[in-house]
């Protein structure tokens, strides 16, 4: 692991309930509060591993009070273009902000096979969320076709390279590019049980994190680079290992607990 520290998110979908999502919520903060960390490091301003929560939004408010003593932090899944008005259903990044949210999810594969989000609407989103002091977290990966095809860098490229071009076109600071990350999660691997090897997944972070430097190489250095894609305890230590890998995105093994706090574990070690 590079000296960047790593962030593990959990992106819990479209799961749970008020009463399961509180549970979830307090038995990872009690887990990761027991683990071998270093926890006084863990609460305080700068530790050593950044761990989020990704509920559904209903969920938000109230778990940000619920777990605010603790070092987890929130995230919200998806987030509008829009600052506000005439768009019903559609939750804006200040609203999230307003609840206790820090980071949010952009460009999702499933938002953007599901919710029809392209390219340019992700762009949207993520300055959306750096405009209202949200993190974004940008989720760019191929799909099983585009993979066996040989087009996997060009895929992730291209989504990286609009979100690239609105940063520099909406003249966002050095210190607000700094709160961006992004989340590589090849499409064929999230909720497959396939993963990328770690040899794999590192050499397309490695392109990210090129890609990102020939723009602003002080960016690419600090950038966060996920991976996503069934994450397990078993596939976390190793994938974490690797160079340019930051940590990790976890969809279905986020919603087990003491799954969850294992693979935390994994990447702060
Ligand atoms: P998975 O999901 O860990 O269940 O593969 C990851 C994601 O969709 O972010």
């Amino acid at each position: 692991m590079a000296t960047r520290r790593p962030i593990v998110a959990g992106n819990w979908k479209l799961h749970g309930s008020r009463q399961t999502s509180r549970a979830l919520a307090v038995a990872v903060a009690e887990g990761l509060a027991g683990i071998d960390l270093g926890p006084a490091r863990l609460r305080g301003e700068n530790p050593p591993l950044e761990v989020l929560l990704c509920p559904p939004f209903v969920y938000l408010a109230e778990l940000a009070e619920l777990v605010a003593a603790s070092h987890l932090r929130l995230g919200a899944q998806d987030v509008a273009v829009e600052e506000a008005g005439a768009f019903t259903g559609e939750v804006a990044a200040a609203m999230l902000r307003d609840v206790g949210c820090r980071y949010v999810i952009t460009g999702h594969s499933e938002r953007r096979a599901l919710f029809g989000d392209t390219d340019e609407r992700v762009a949207g989103k993520v300055l959306a969320a750096l405009r209202a002091g949200l993190s974004p977290i940008l989720c760019v990966g191929e799909t099983r076709a585009e993979r066996d095809a040989g087009d996997t860098l060009t895929v992730v490229r291209r989504q990286l390279q609009v979100v690239l071009e609105a940063l520099d076109s909406g003249q966002v600071s050095a210190a607000e590019r700094q709160m961006m990350s992004v989340a590589y999660e090849p499409v064929w691997a999230i909720g497959t049980g396939l993963t990328a090897t770690p040899a794999d997944a590192q050499a397309v972070h490695a392109d990210i994190r090129a890609t990102v430097g020939r723009r602003d190489a002080t960016m690419a250095s600090a950038l966060r680079v996920l991976y996503g894609g069934s994450v397990k305890v078993s596939n976390a230590k190793d994938l974490f290992a690797m160079q340019d890998i930051d940590g990790g995105l976890i969809g279905g093994a986020a919603l087990l607990a003491g799954e969850f706090v294992s693979i935390c574990k994994a990447a702060a070690s």
